[in-house]
């Protein structure tokens, strides 16, 4: 969580870095701030809230400079306010400091420098790293930086500027994300490229334990034992327009309507037109992946829904057993490892601090590690052994929509593939699924045309304060998911359930007031799915049904109907989310949230 942006060269300063924050402030928007040296000189601007609130207080200044960092935060020590916003500043108020991550012994720190005189201004972990570079300064802001971070344990990307030491930017990583964009004349640093694509597409990626030092013109890479590195440059192929709402109101809304787009890329990537199904990106063996005996997957949030529906697609087409764990737990299992097994991740960001520690846990007991990521280069990204990028562009707003649709894709694409490398699949099964795989993006389209029958739904329940999802199968993740979904941008608790576990205790809650949205397409659990319907109504609840089209059944026990076209049952997950995306959006508009950016949430989710 947090973003961090820095510039060097003759650029509007200010600009460059409001810009950059903003597009950084899915990664946490509860204050920002930027420290900027102007003829050696230190000025640091801070402020509550969001990155708008920033700029409102800039904006009359005309501020000089060519050398500046800023922050945008996800509070994690201290309450969100002026004091606790970044940059923070050592005693003299000569060295300013940027952070993302959690320095785990900063108690311990700040009392040491507290007892040589340090006073301290906020109540962040971060303040302490200002103090130890300013207890090591002799005159090199690297030096210093180099022998403070020593002394931290946790997790940190740093950027740090001195009066002392002007004309450049310091930064180092351990464990949370940092980028160098390289231009003419001017440098920058980043969480992530989204927030410097439009200065410039040549990237230097920051491992851990590297430090870098930036001047205008140079920028020099070292490793811990201060070995200079010579680092590759990557070439970032889409632009800054990717990551803007282009005339739509919210992120959120751009993302869902790009789904079918989307979807199409994915199938052009990924199949051939003989309906050859290839990952050419995937760095694992054939050999390795047709061995495999068995997967876990371990995920987050809305990608770990995705894994749900994984093994069942993975166990259909494949036939290997397939176990799934929510990362922040599966580090507390006994791992036995044994002869084929491979942990898979998936992560829209490739950044999730529990997802990416699952990995490294994983590797230090030899599994091998596959990771369905979308964001190239990411840490999640570089540390798998095997990836395969779900390719749905830069995903904005804080709700994850189309990178749920895109993993879904690529794993029922995947789980063909390792089905055919194994023997369990033929050409002629994956032509005819394929078949009906190329139909969806129209389908998503017809259903993202429902717009003003969903909006009517949304309009008649948005007052409720408690909404229950229900489906079976390959579906009772889609629950889930739409639960998720709801209670992450209305702020309506939301809960997701097995359609079949409502008898054993969530049936107490229905009334003629409750909310239920029964996710029922024509599948294998449909029969099932109907009685739990019934069951429903029985006690008066309010249905909202996702039923395929034509299902005239279902009509007299849904209160509000939203038809999916006919499609494969693995496949329904795909169609069966959309309706439940827009209707949150929907809900949450017409209550007035910030659908963008949740209160408490944070897209990069980079703390344990
Ligand atoms: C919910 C949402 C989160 C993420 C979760 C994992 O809409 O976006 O639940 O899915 O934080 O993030 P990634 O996929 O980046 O690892």
């Amino acid at each position: 969580m947090c973003g961090i942006v820095g510039y060097l060269g003759n650029k509007n300063i200010s600009s460059v870095l409001l810009v950059g924050l903003e597009r950084l402030s899915y990664r946490g928007y509860d204050s920002s701030g930027i420290a900027i040296l102007s003829k050696n000189e230190l000025s640091v601007w801070k402020q509550q809230g969001k990155i708008h609130r920033l700029s409102e207080l800039l904006k009359p200044l005309s501020i000089q400079g060519n050398v500046g960092i800023g922050h945008t935060r996800w509070a994690t020590h201290g309450v969100p306010n002026e004091a606790n916003a970044h940059p923070h500043l050592d005693n003299e108020e000569k060295i300013a400091v940027v952070h993302n991550g959690i320095i785990e012994n900063f108690l311990e720190l700040k009392k040491d420098l507290q007892r040589e005189g340090h006073v301290f201004r906020s109540e962040t972990d971060s303040e302490v790293i200002a103090h130890l570079i300013e207890r090591h300064f002799e005159g090199s802001l690297e030096k210093a930086v180099e022998k403070a971070v020593k002394n931290l344990k946790g997790a940190y990307a740093i950027a740090a500027i001195s009066e002392n030491d002007p004309g450049k930017i310091v930064v180092c990583r351990k464990g949370s994300p940092l980028v160098i964009g390289l231009g003419k004349g001017e440098n920058y640093i980043s969480s992530d490229i989204n927030a410097i694509v439009s200065h410039t597409k040549n990237i230097m990626y920051l491992e851990d334990n590297e430090f870098a030092v930036i001047t205008k013109n140079e920028v020099v890479v070292k490793n811990d034992s201060g070995e200079v590195l010579e680092k590759e440059i990557h070439h970032i192929t889409w632009d800054a327009e990717a990551s803007e709402k282009q005339g739509y109101p919210h992120y959120m809304l751009k993302e869902i309507q790009e789904q079918p787009a989307i979807v199409r890329n994915i199938i052009s990537k990924h199949c051939t037109d003989d309906s050859i199904i290839q990952f050419p990106d995937l760095r694992m063996k054939d050999r390795e992946l047709k061995n495999s005996s068995r997967f876990i997957i371990q995920a987050c949030g809305t990608s770990w829904h995705a894994g749900l529906i994984a093994k069942y697609l993975i166990e259909k087409y494949a036939r290997t057993p397939t176990e799934v764990d929510i990362s922040s737990e599966f580090r507390y299992r006994s791992l036995l490892p044994e002869q084929g097994q491979i942990v898979v991740a998936l992560s829209q960001s490739g950044e999730t601090a529990d997802t990416l520690a699952c990995i490294r846990e994983a590797k230090s007991k030899f599994f091998k590690v596959l990771s369905f990521v979308n964001v190239l280069g990411s840490s999640i990204d570089r540390e798998s052994d095997g990836v395969i990028y779900t390719h749905s562009g830069p995903e904005i707003g804080v709700a994850s929509t189309k990178n749920y649709v895109a993993q879904l894709l690529n794993i029922f694409l995947f789980a063909l593939y390792l089905g055919k490398l194994k023997g369990h699949v033929s050409q002629s099964e994956i032509d005819d699924l394929v078949k009906e795989m190329r139909l969806l993006p129209d389908q998503i389209q017809s259903l993202l045309d429902q717009e003003e029958h969903i909006m009517a739904i949304a309009e008649r329940h948005h007052q409720s304060r408690e909404f229950i999802f229900i489906g079976r199968g390959v579906n009772f993740p889609t629950s889930l998911e739409g639960a998720l979904k709801l209670k992450e941008i209305s702020y309506i608790h939301a809960t997701g359930y097995p359609a079949g576990e409502l008898k054993h205790g969530p049936i107490a809650l229905i009334d003629e007031k409750l909310p239920v949205v029964c996710v029922a397409p024509k599948t294998a659990t449909y029969d099932k799915m109907f009685a739990n319907i019934q069951e429903v109504k029985a006690r008066k609840g309010q249905t909202i049904v996702i039923a395929t089209e034509g299902d005239d059944d279902i009509v007299d026990y849904a209160d509000d109907i939203i038809p999916i076209p006919a499609c494969l049952e693995e496949l329904s997950p795909i169609l069966t989310v959309i309706p439940l995306q827009m209707l949150s959006y929907n809900i949450a508009t017409l209550l007035g949230c910030d659908v963008d950016q949740p209160r408490n949430l944070a897209k990069s989710v980079t703390v344990e």
